[in-house]
């Protein structure tokens, strides 16, 4: 995939809006170089029906997606820069983008849009805010994103880490807003929690 320009999809996991996530997510947007496309998908609006397993029914291919889920897949597939921006919702991510991963497991068995080799390579990066003080509670957030993009033969590029509650509350914390800055540097190279 081209280095250049990058195209970024952010897709927003919150069940609310103007959350702390969102907060962070817009602010290490604002240092994207200004030739990079920006597309920004609030999940919990698009509606995107409960994934459903259909691997072993008849002969186990998923339907070509219509509606809210042709939305995001095409979305998906055309970002070079994938960045799943979820709050931290019991230690995991969030309900609408874990609905979202799932579908990528039906995204596979679409016969003819060779879904796993089209992302490969692409990027995929976290942003995460959680109410808890410890970095260490975000681990099995990152870990989902760093094995599903291991799977999917992405590039992971790691999460970007910041604590609050209330909307706004991210905005006090200085070290998330300072690795913001840089976290969307191409020469940046410190996969994991980046905090
Ligand atoms: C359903 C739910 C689960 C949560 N689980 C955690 C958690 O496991 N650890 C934590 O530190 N904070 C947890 N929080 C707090 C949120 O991560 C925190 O309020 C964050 O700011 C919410 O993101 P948002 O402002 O983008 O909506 C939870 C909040 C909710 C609503």
């Amino acid at each position: 995939m081209a280095d250049s320009p990058r195209s970024f999809l952010f897709l927003l996991g919150s069940s609310r809006t103007g959350g702390n996530t969102e907060t962070l997510a817009r602010a290490a947007a604002e240092h994207l170089e200004p030739e990079a496309e920006q597309r920004w998908l609030r999940l919990a609006e698009l509606d995107l029906p409960p994934f459903t397993d259909r691997r072993h029914v008849g002969d186990g291919a998923t339907p070509v997606a219509a509606g809210a889920e042709r939305t995001v897949q095409d979305a998906t597939l055309a970002a070079t820069d994938l960045v799943i921006a979820s709050p931290l919702y019991w230690y995991s991510v969030s309900g609408s983008v874990k609905n979202y991963l799932d579908h990528w497991s039906g995204w596979l068995r679409v016969p003819g849009l060779d879904f796993r080799a089209r992302m490969g390579g692409r990027r995929l990066w976290g942003v995460t805010v959680q109410g808890d003080e410890e970095p260490d509670v975000a681990a099995p957030l990152a870990g989902t994103l760093r094995l599903s993009a291991e799977y999917m033969g992405m590039e992971w590029r790691g999460v970007l880490l910041g604590s609050g509650s209330r909307p706004g509350q991210v905005l006090r914390d200085e070290r998330a807003l300072a690795a913001a800055k840089t976290f969307f540097d191409p020469a940046a190279d410190t996969p994991g929690i980046r905090y």
